[in-house]
């Protein structure tokens, strides 16, 4: 059986199983493995993890594009991978994706009052009068004065100003979730504050739920409410962001946590604090996914997959068999070899 101890009360979206496998021609990729999460209504839930951990994946299955190999993704009272296409059109507003390179994801030809109101044209939302007022309030929302920007193409704007003009059109059709993977990464370091408080704003004033993807913790820490470490395909770590933070009890976690730390004392640095690479999808460890890198394995580690289980208080859940204490994690296990 699936374990989750991951539930939120009043979930707006519950991830059960949920896996992704892609078949290459190297063989069988298991992107996503046995997900179970829930989102509650208006939480804002960060993913974390390594480049290639299956982040996207995950935001896409919910979405159903694909639909995934396995589980269910219950959306208010729908399952949404067994909803048939018509039925998942007419939620498809309520969910919508912030990707991360603002440009490329706007049509250049087109000017941003139209960018802003395709969903509201795709899904006949309104009338024509009521969809420009919509626009209109909706670029004010996200700080761009429409007077200014409204007749613009996004080559006449900045990399952070295409952002909010996506963000804009993401939240226009009256949005219950939304989904932003890596939305802020290609931004200037000192855009990404003002994008994830105009994110916060936003989500104050909507209610949104948010799940919001990032590479490394150190981006998350302000913006999310609870934090789910995934690790090839695997969520490793789920938990709320201040207990994570203060108290990693994912050995995995605690190396992501030694790039917020190098972060914080402003040295240069990336998420590779945790030596090593990730094992191939294709062809995982045995046992724990994370054993190959792990400075605490032990034998059971190659035997057995450690399922999330409940650890502490706050819902926290972990899936290792040997989960971290505080002196564990006072002592710097990663560092000498970083
Ligand atoms: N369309 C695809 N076909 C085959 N394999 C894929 C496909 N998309 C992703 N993968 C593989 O699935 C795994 C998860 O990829 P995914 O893009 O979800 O990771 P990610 O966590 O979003 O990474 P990043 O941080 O680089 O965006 C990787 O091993 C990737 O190579
Ligand atoms: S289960 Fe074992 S190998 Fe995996 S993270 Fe825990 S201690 Fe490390
Ligand atoms: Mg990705």
């Amino acid at each position: 059986m699936t374990q989750t101890g991951a539930q939120a009360i009043n979930p707006i979206l519950s991830l059960r199983g949920v896996s992704v496998d892609y078949r290459t021609k190297a063989g069988l990729v298991r992107a996503v493995a046995d997900v179970s999460l829930d989102v509650a209504q208006g939480e804002s839930l960060s993913i974390v993890g390594e480049s290639g951990c299956g982040k996207s994946t995950l935001a896409r299955a919910i979405l159903q594009l694909p639909r995934p190999t396995a589980g269910a993704i219950a959306y208010q009272d729908n399952d949404l991978t067994t909803l048939s296409g018509a039925a998942l059109r007419r939620l498809r507003p309520e969910l919508q994706l912030v990707f991360q390179d603002p440009i490329s994801s706007l049509n250049p030809r087109r000017r941003v009052r139209d960018i802003v109101a395709e969903p509201l044209d795709i899904w006949s939302i309104g009338t024509r009068a009521e969809r420009a007022e919509r626009v209109n309030k909706m670029l004010l929302a996200v700080g761009l004065d429409p007077d200014v920007y409204a007749g613009r193409r996004p080559a006449q704007m900045s990399g952070g100003q295409c952002q909010r003009v996506a963000i804009a059109r993401a939240l226009i059709s009256g949005t219950k979730i939304l989904l932003c993977d890596e939305a802020i990464s290609s931004l200037d370091v000192s855009l990404r504050a003002q994008v994830i408080n105009l994110i916060e704003d936003l989500k104050a004033e909507f209610g949104f739920a948010l799940l919001f993807i990032a590479h490394d913790l150190a981006v998350v820490k302000n913006i999310s409410d609870r934090v789910a470490v995934m690790y090839l395909g695997r969520v490793v770590e789920l938990g709320n962001t201040d207990d994570i933070y203060a108290d990693p009890a994912h050995p995995y976690t605690l190396g992501l946590l030694g790039a917020v730390r190098s972060i914080e004392m402003d040295q240069e640095t990336t998420a590779d604090v945790v030596p090593g690479e990730p094992p191939s999808p294709i062809n995982p460890p045995s046992g724990c996914p994370f054993r190959t890198r792990c400075p605490f394995a032990q034998e059971i580690c190659a035997e057995e997959i450690p399922r999330l289980r409940p650890i502490g208080a706050g819902g926290r859940t972990v899936a290792c068999h040997f989960p971290l204490t505080g002196s564990d994690i006072a002592s710097p296990v990663f560092a000498d070899d970083a």
